[in-house]
């Protein structure tokens, strides 16, 4: 591997290189890893973080026009009315043996939102509020097998597609994830189909309907789903006996105001949220009808976390301003923008780029190229340098503003007019301070 041209490493590099050698895999999130951006040079630590702005541990500032806390933080990083309920929350004692009862009014502002449900339970984080969306659909059903489509977490029932055929996720978001210590006898447990593939849908009803407990899919992911799937998929699911789990983690607030379900006028048995829904503090919900919650009063589903005041306290607030505002059609607005910028520019310096008309609210782009990714390094450290973190995808939020776009828009015009230079003088790898970014999960030390 190649190794860095720049010795001249920040503190939030040096403490990432001693933080590989105490903390397995580096951080706590695949996504967040260093390696997975700029290796060696990505100013893995903030010291401070407001709007879609922050500071690294040498008190550099950054506008983040990546995912903006890998989509937590829709209002922007610790937005003045959520933290005003936050800190209230936190002064008034956070934890306590009783319960927190802003969990009760989340519960009717969750309902409101989305009539069809009727009944939450609560977690606090994403991969959290799979597993337990997908033990209520066991119990209720009292079957075990689960056919998956999308990212849903790291848990043992998710990963245990893996099992059998270490790539049956791949093509669920992140690729290369490995199996290792999820027990072999959950072989067959979990069963995948691909987006929009009604044939291969229905080969898995044919083989497990009798057992099948839930589909669990996210509605929408970068695009729309082709006209009568999700229908298809429910229609299916329900007359072999099985739940509908919608996962709205990632997609959910950002085409509408709730899950994006609501824009497709398909209603499943039960719904996840997590990430936007308290803007950067934890909290998930398990939303679903009476019957299909049935399952939770006889499985055992409890945990003392779940229970603190912080998170009902921040998503409250969220959701507040959430209905004050047009949260989709301002991030939907940005998100254009920098698609037409992207566009715009690499038409200008001949360099082939493609947005593939995704979702402006999860906007992306890919160099057309067959070193894209090392490409793609490039670009990020380019903008590193003119103090943009930034990569091929950016979830917008509402701390984007004009001034900032335009920034962006300079930076990237410079930007891209280099990157075309070295692509046209062949001269990707050697322009690069560092190796090029992990594609997906990796080991990082021995
Ligand atoms: C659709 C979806 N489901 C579940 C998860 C897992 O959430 P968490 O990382 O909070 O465990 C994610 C995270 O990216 C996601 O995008």
């Amino acid at each position: 591997m190649k190794n860095n041209k720049n010795n001249n490493c920040s503190l939030s590099c040096k403490l990432y290189e001693y933080a590989k050698s105490r903390i397995p895999g580096g951080t706590q999130l695949l996504s967040k890893r260093p390696e997975m951006f700029l290796p060696g040079l990505w100013p893995a630590y903030f010291s401070k973080a407001k709007g879609c702005e922050c500071w690294d541990l040498d008190d550099r500032h950054y506008y983040d026009m990546t995912t903006n806390g890998i989509g937590a933080c829709l209002l922007g990083f610790a937005d003045s009315d959520v933290s005003e309920a936050v800190i209230k929350r936190v002064q008034d004692g956070s934890m306590c043996t009783l319960n927190p009862p802003e969990e009760v009014e989340l519960t009717d502002m969750l309902c409101e939102i989305h009539p069809w449900a009727s009944q939450v339970r609560f977690t606090r984080t994403g991969g959290e509020t799979g597993a337990v969306a997908v033990r209520i659909a066991r119990a209720t059903t009292k079957r075990s097998i689960v056919a998956v489509c999308g990212y849903h977490g790291w848990q043992d029932w998710y990963i245990a597609a893996n099992l059998g055929d270490n790539d049956s996720l791949d093509g669920h978001l992140l690729p290369g994830l490995n199996p290792a210590g999820v027990p072999r006898e959950l072989k067959g447990t979990t069963v995948t189909f691909k987006y929009n593939d009604k044939q291969q849908f229905e080969e898995i009803v044919r083989k497990y309907g009798d057992n099948l407990a839930a589909v669990i899919m996210e509605p929408a992911r970068y695009k729309d789903p082709e006209s009568g799937f999700l229908e298809f998929v429910r229609d299916k699911a329900h007359q072999c006996g099985a739940l509908l789990i919608f996962d709205e983690i990632t997609i959910g607030w950002r085409l509408v105001l709730g899950g994006s379900h609501l824009k497709f006028g398909v209603n499943p048995d039960i719904a996840i949220f997590a990430k936007a829904l308290g803007n950067g503090h934890p909290i998930g919900a398990v939303i679903g009808t009476k019957e299909a919650m049935q399952g939770a009063h006889t499985s055992f589903i409890s945990s003392t976390y779940w229970t603190e005041s912080v998170g009902p306290a921040a998503a409250i607030a969220t959701l507040n301003k959430m209905k004050k505002i047009s949260v989709p059609a301002h991030i939907g607005n940005v998100g254009h923008k920098l698609m037409q910028a992207w566009q715009k520019t690499g038409e200008k310096y001949n360099l082939k780029i493609e947005t593939g008309n995704c979702y402006p609210a999860l906007a992306h782009f890919k160099f057309c190229h067959n070193q894209s990714n090392e490409l793609k390094t490039l670009f990020t450290q380019l903008m590193l340098e003119k103090g943009f973190l930034a990569g091929t995808v950016v979830y917008p939020t509402m701390a984007h503003n004009e001034k900032i776009i335009s920034l962006y828009e300079q930076a990237l015009d410079d930007v891209f007019h280099k990157t075309a230079t070295v692509v046209s003088e062949n001269r990707i790898s050697e322009s690069l301070l560092g190796p090029a970014a992990h594609t997906g999960f990796a080991r990082l030390t021995n």
